[in-house]
């Protein structure tokens, strides 16, 4: 029986793209691992993780454990209860979307509260090998030569943290020029934003299946 870690971090349900593609993804893993496969749900997109929580459970690691206040044994509480959702997964799927040019600060909140615990603190690599997704939702188009080529901050960052920092083993599934169906100034890029969402969905499921390879030669 597998576990799937999923974690949603778009502030929106309605016609959200990271969503519905990690959807795609999370249905073709359970259809290839069987439906007794367990998902451990974080939205943090509609539960955002309280942004005051990454500090003081960070300040609370540089205080001796007999001086900790109530406020930093309850932050660290927190940070370890996320910690424990991704250790006890064998495929962690993480959903976002650009905004502003960068990271989700929620996202970016829960990254840096998990690596408080101290089996996420820099070196530690507690989770190296895991199979795991980064979904990618863009408003816009950020590709080799398009106006605003190297625009897009969060996906690096991302890959960052998860491929390097954390040594997941990471797919990336990115579905650019979301907002072509409701700008109309973007409404010449429209036949080539549903390709792309096709495409992604498409990728979605053969990453699906591909991750029962992945745990039986990991097994
Ligand atoms: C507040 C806000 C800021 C956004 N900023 C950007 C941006 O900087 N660049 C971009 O390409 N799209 C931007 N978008 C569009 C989203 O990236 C796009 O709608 C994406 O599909 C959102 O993910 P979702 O479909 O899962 O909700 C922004 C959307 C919102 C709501």
């Amino acid at each position: 029986m597998s576990t799937i870690f999923r974690l949603d971090s778009s502030i929106r349900t309605e016609s959200s793209v990271s969503r519905a593609v990690a959807d795609t993804l999370e249905a073709s893993v359970i259809e290839a691992e069987g439906s007794d496969t367990t998902v451990i749900r974080r939205d943090v997109g509609l539960s955002p993780v309280p942004s005051d929580v990454w500090a003081t459970s960070a300040f609370a690691g540089f205080t001796p454990e007999g001086d900790r206040t109530d406020e930093q044994l309850a932050a660290q509480a927190v940070a370890a209860e996320l910690a424990d959702e991704v250790v006890a997964a064998d495929v962690l799927v993480i959903a976002t979307s650009l905004y502003n040019f960068g990271v989700s600060q929620h996202l970016k909140t829960w990254i840096d509260t998990v690596i408080t615990d101290p089996r996420f603190a820099p070196g530690t690599q507690t989770v190296k090998g895991k199979p795991a997704f980064l979904v990618l939702a863009r408003g816009g188009g950020y590709g080799e030569g398009t106006p605003r080529e190297g625009w897009d901050h969060a996906t690096a960052y991302l890959r960052r943290i998860l491929e390097d920092v954390w040594g997941l083993d990471l797919d990336v599934i990115e579905t650019e020029l979301t907002l072509a169906e409701v700008t109309p100034q973007m409404a010449e890029l429209r036949d080539l934003a549903r390709q792309q969402l096709a495409e992604s969905h498409e990728a979605a499921r053969t990453s699906g299946r591909s991750v029962t390879v992945k745990l039986r030669s990991a097994a």
